[in-house]
Parts: C-alpha cells; sequence; structure tokens
C-alpha cells in the first residue's frame, strides 16, 4: 500500500511532484484555512507522514495520539510548534526547512530596518490619507543605515546574512550575541545583551523561541536602548514582550520597531499596535518569495522521502 503523508497546506507544487515520483500520495488542505488541531488530528491517524506549518500545533497530545507517524516534516525553519521531547520519545523524526529561506529572511530584516528606519509607514498613510498636500524639508525624518552600528541577537544563518549585507552594502558596524564566538569576514564582534542594546542603532532579532528566550526583551531591555534606535523583529513574536514594545513605542525609547512576528498571529485589529505610526508590520512573510518557498517544498518533501525510507532526514531537527 502507498504511504500517505498530509499536507497542511497547498504549498508550492515542486515537492509534491517529487512526492508523486516516489510513489508516496498525498492529502493537500487547498483551503485558504488552516485545519483545526481536531481536523489535523483526524487526518492523521490514517497517515504516515505530515508536512506541517509553523501555525499547526504539533503538541504532546496530537503527537500521543498519533505515534504511528514515521516523519513530520514542518515548513519552516523555526520548529517551537513541535513538542520535541515527545517526538523523540515516540520515535517520530523532526524535519525542518534551514538554508533555503536565508537570503529570503534576511531581505526581510533588511526590508524592515528601511522601512522603519526611514518611516516608511507614516510616510505612506499620508498620502493614503491626503495630508500630503506639498514637499515639506523636516516632514517624516527617518535615520541612515550607512555607517551605524546593527546588534544581531543570535548571529545563525539568517543573522550572519543580515550581518553581511548590511556591513558590505551600508559599511554597518555588527555586534551580536551568540552561544559562541562566529568566525565572519566583517569585523563582527560578540557582546553581552545589556551592551548590544545600549550600542547599537539599529537591533535585529534572530533567535529561535524557546523557554530562554521567551520575553528576552520586555521593558528593562527597552530602557537600555538608545532613543534613536530602530528593533526589527523577523524571528517569533513571542521574544518580545509586546505590552512593553508598546510603551516603548509611545513613550519614544526606541525610533521605531519593524516587526514581520507578532503576538499572537495573525495580529487582531484592535491591537494597539495597529494604531502607532512608529511600527511597520507585515504578516509573517520573512521567507515569502517563491524561490524560497519552492526550494523549501522540496526539501519537505525530501524529509519526507528518507524518513519514509528509515533513512536520517536531510535537514534533522534533533
Ligand atoms: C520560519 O521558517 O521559521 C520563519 O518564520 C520564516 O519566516
Amino acid at each position: 500500500m502507498k504511504k500517505k503523508v498530509i499536507i497542511t497546506r497547498n504549498i508550492l507544487p515542486d515537492g509534491l511532484s517529487l512526492l508523486e515520483s516516489h510513489g508516496i500520495a498525498f492529502d493537500v488542505n487547498l483551503s485558504e484555512k488552516p485545519l483545526s488541531y481536531e481536523e489535523l488530528m483526524e487526518k492523521a491517524c490514517n497517515a504516515d507522514a505530515i508536512i506541517s506549518m509553523l501555525s499547526d500545533n504539533i503538541d504532546q497530545r496530537f503527537l500521543e495520539s498519533n505515534p504511528h507517524l514515521k516523519v513530520i516534516a514542518n515548513y519552516a525553519v523555526g520548529f517551537n510548534n513541535i513538542d520535541l521531547m515527545t517526538a523523540r520519545a515516540l520515535n517520530i523524526r523532526i524535519g525542518n526547512t534551514p538554508d533555503v529561506l536565508t537570503e529570503a529572511t534576511a531581505e526581510t530584516a533588511l526590508g524592515l530596518m528601511i522601512a522603519a528606519g526611514r518611516n516608511f509607514k507614516g510616510a505612506n498613510s499620508a498620502v493614503n490619507d491626503g495630508r500630503w498636500k506639498n514637499w515639506g524639508p523636516k516632514d517624516h525624518l527617518g535615520f541612515a543605515l550607512r555607517g551605524k552600528t546593527l546588534g544581531v541577537i543570535g548571529l545563525g544563518r539568517i543573522g550572519m546574512r543580515l550581518a553581511e549585507m548590511a556591513a558590505s552594502a551600508f559599511k554597518m558596524q555588527i555586534i551580536y550575541t551568540a552561544n559562541s564566538t562566529k568566525e565572519n569576514t566583517f569585523g563582527a564582534k560578540i557582546v553581552s545583551l545589556d551592551e548590544l542594546l545600549s550600542q547599537s542603532d539599529y537591533i535585529s532579532i534572530h533567535a529561535p523561541l524557546n523557554a530562554s528566550t521567551k520575553h528576552l526583551i520586555g521593558k528593562d531591555q527597552f530602557q537600555k536602548m538608545r532613543p534613536h534606535s530602530v528593533l526589527v523583529n523577523t524571528a517569533r513574536g513571542e521574544i518580545i514582550d509586546q505590552d512593553a514594545l508598546i510603551w516603548a513605542l509611545k513613550e519614544k525609547l526606541i525610533f521605531a520597531a519593524g516587526l514581520d512576528v507578532t503576538e499572537p498571529e495573525p495580529l487582531p485589529l484592535s491591537s494597539e499596535l495597529l494604531k502607532l505610526e512608529n511600527v511597520f508590520i507585515l504578516p509573517h512573510i520573512g521567507s515569502a518569495t517563491f524561490e524560497a518557498r519552492r526550494e523549501m517544498s522540496i526539501l519537505c518533501a525530501k524529509n519526507i522521502i528518507a524518513g519514509l525510507n528509515g533513512e536520517n532526514l536531510i535537514s534533522e531537527v534533533k
């Protein structure tokens, strides 16, 4: 009998062709909505594997109800939506999609640095609201990137690529936090989090979400930042205490924020964040280039094929 994979959203087709060519059957959720927890639970009971999205909650109850699953390939580099300990105990292999989305996500972070630092939201809303009456020498002023200091929280693959872009294109000085010193060609220096907060003009978050990074940036941390600084987050919304961010933006403790991730997602229309002009928000599109999403589709399929064959995944979360 053919092996069967549940694919929780309609991903780009390249990976599907690969699964097909390996004789693997799949059931794709073609709707515009994620499957509910119960819907996924129901589908998983006669499947061998899942391609999951970062919005699917693969928790202990889900995994313990489906111990027959061989592999779950997350269509994301982050895997905070999956209970790894339980998966490990049940011998369910977990895959993710590093590398192939590095460029796209670093580009998103750089875009947010520019959009927030140059006040694109306020300027664009003036155009849309009919407040653009004439050209003003002091209208919509923002800060340049060139020669400034960029603090990267978590110099992993994406943080490193952003740092390279910022150093080469804008001659930015790079400081970073990480568990260990990272070799680099542009003179980036490792510092403590407090040093990074107080010395950076731009701060970009690239850490994984886990117990030690949840609300890593709160009121105390905002108080250490420079008043002209710009905070960017393309990692996970929960790394910033969002109430503290709203407070810091209102009190002008920082100049602006650029967010690709929020807590929760989607951000409700009632969120205070949406009322502020000095925050530029995207709907978690860090990896949303045709190129990255195609490669993610292929990598997920390769992880599924390897896992169903009882082999190590191409990219396995251990
Ligand atoms: C991921 O894949 O985990 C990131 O959120 C991409 O934006």
